[in-house]
């Protein structure tokens, strides 16, 4: 309904209002009571106090009052979109997965891209991990690949997240920086932590400015399994590819886009899907066997390593389309509750310790955040096949059992019952061993993969890796963490390691970090360094 004018009316004591007048439906409390006046309080008198007995206002305002749910602990700042998922060929060999099993079968998807470390309202263009988070509403189970749009992550067990995130949050005493890696606490964690070289590496490349999501790539980072119907297993890693092809933009174009529309990347999504301009991905899996993983030379349960497409390459099997904007964002995009246990029978976990924490946390986090047991019961979180459980009852049911029988086995024939051939199985992995607090050998090499990526970049792109660390590390106040990272720096290139630090002013170079695994010998400097300006 369209407000055709705004005009003078009569009010119920003679009194002259200027009000809008609208066609539209009547307005109503959220009980259904028809309002009168939506404008004015109920008062003793024109000018008297307000009376508690004004059930309106208290609703109005109670409700209000009430709007705010807790932002996500990380990923806060994103933006979602529905779509779907056609799959191109069948995939039986590998998975039961239902999702597979067809060529040409469309499945809905509801995607979310995010930033990681700043809040609801920071701006879009910051140098930070992107989120790829993608829900897809299998006949089977919703399964939820809760990506990023880089390959690997900072740690390597997920014991280490709060400290992770702690450091690289606003520092708790300034509450600052709110949306950006460069300062001590997250340089301090980062150069005590080698493990995140690798990440370091990404983070400080032109991948951690996207130029748009629809130009980004995907990644579900963990080794995960498929499961064939004769319950056979073999790894797999998720990638997203975009159509359009992966495009940046560098620190001084992000720098002014921030300031003139921190919406950049919300808007840009917006405007190319209202305008049929369709993003696309094709989904590509690196799949192989346990012999395989036996033999590479990383272990393929460390999220902090890739395995090189030249060795495994990616398959193609389907394409992901997004077609079609939330009505509302609160109710689609803020409630929308990824999962990395959200699986379905065919998919299974690896033992990643990074993957095997994520499965207990996301559940725990969106209980509070969406405020008890039922946030299934959310239209965006709910299943789109048919589903029968008998779950009932807590804060905010919407779905309970009907008739009588809410248990099972029961006597009544009603009520859904397990099924061992069509259920979810685990894959029978055999696991043997003491009870133990350890990182694996395997785990220990922190800079052969750092250097591998740093050395597939183009001369401008390590130059931009050069000019992100200088910028970020001279945001940083105590001497010892820069010096530290450049000890790191020096086991991954000593060129770029001696071009941070002649920037930075170090005096001296100090010597490379002690390393676990000898750095290999290919540590020839760049030429492409020297020409970095100031
Ligand atoms: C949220 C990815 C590691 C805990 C998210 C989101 C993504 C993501 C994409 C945003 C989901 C959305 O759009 O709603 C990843 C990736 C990881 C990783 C790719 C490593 C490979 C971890 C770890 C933990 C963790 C190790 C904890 C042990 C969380 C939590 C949220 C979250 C608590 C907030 C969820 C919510 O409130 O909806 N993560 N994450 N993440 N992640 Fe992770």
């Amino acid at each position: 309904a369209m407000i055709h004018d705004q005009k003078l009316e009569r009010g119920e004591g003679g009194e002259l209002h200027q009000i809008a007048v609208s066609d539209g439906p009547v307005l109503t409390t959220a009980q259904g009571a028809p309002v009168s006046d939506d404008h004015n309080t109920l008062k003793v008198g024109e000018r008297g106090p307000t009376l508690i007995e004004d059930f309106h206002f208290r609703e109005k305002i109670f409700h209000f009052d009430h709007e705010r749910i807790p932002e996500r602990v990380v990923h806060a700042r994103g933006y979602g979109a529905h779509g779907y998922f056609e799959t191109y060929e069948s995939l039986a060999k590998y998975t039961r997965a239902d999702i597979f099993q067809r060529a040409g079968e469309k499945t809905p998807a509801f995607v979310r891209f995010s930033t990681v470390a700043g809040s609801k309202g920071s701006f879009d263009l910051a140098r930070d991990v992107r989120g790829f988070a993608v829900k897809l509403y299998t006949q089977e189970g919703n399964w939820d690949i809760v990506g990023n749009n880089m390959p690997v992550f900072f740690i390597q067990d997920a014991i280490r997240f709060p400290d992770m995130v702690h450091a690289v949050k606003e520092e708790p005493d300034r509450a600052f920086p709110q949306a950006q890696s460069a300062h001590d606490n997250f340089w301090d964690f980062i150069s005590l932590t080698p493990e995140s070289m690798h990440m370091i590496m990404w983070i400080m490349s032109d991948r951690a400015i996207p130029r748009s999501f629809r130009f980004m790539e995907g990644f579900g980072v963990h080794t995960f399994r498929f499961v064939n119907a004769k319950d056979e297993s073999t790894f797999v890693k998720f990638h997203w590819k975009p159509k359009f092809g992966l495009q940046s933009v560098v620190w001084n174009e992000a720098v002014k886009i921030n300031g003139a529309d921190p919406d950049f990347h919300r808007r840009d999504l917006w405007q190319a899907i209202q305008a049929g301009n369709f993003p696309e991905w094709e989904l590509r899996v690196q799949l192989f066997d346990q012999d395989f993983a036996d033999s590479f030379d990383f272990d393929v349960l460390d999220a902090t390593k890739i395995i090189p497409e030249e060795i495994v390459e990616p398959i193609p099997v389907g394409r992901l389309v997004l077609d079609r904007m939330p009505d509302n964002f609160f109710a689609e995009t803020e409630q929308v509750a990824f999962m990395t246990q959200n699986v379905p029978p065919g998919v299974d976990f690896s033992n990643d310790p990074l993957l095997q924490g994520r499965n207990f946390s996301y559940l725990d986090t969106q209980l509070k955040r969406l405020g008890g047991p039922n946030f299934t019961h959310i239209p965006i979180n709910a299943p789109k096949c048919p589903f029968h459980h008998l779950q009932q009852d807590g804060h905010m049911a919407m779905r309970n059992p009907v008739g009588r029988v809410n248990y099972e086995p029961n006597s009544f024939g009603e009520g859904p019952r397990e099924s061992p051939h069509r259920g979810f199985r685990s894959f029978a992995e055999a696991e043997d061993g003491p009870k133990v607090r350890l990182r694996a050998e395997s785990f220990a090499d922190h800079y052969s993969q750092a250097r591998q990526f740093f050395n597939s970049q183009t001369p401008p792109e390590q130059r931009h890796i050069a000019m992100a660390l200088t910028f970020e590390l001279s945001k940083v106040e105590t001497p010892v963490i820069r010096e530290r990272m450049v000890s790191h720096l020096l086991n991954i290139d000593v060129g770029l390691a001696e071009t941070v630090a002649d920037k930075l002013g170090l005096k001296q170079l100090p010597k490379a970090a002690d390393a676990a695994v000898a750095p290999r010998d290919d540590l020839e400097p760049s030429p492409a360094l020297s020409i970095i300006e100031n």
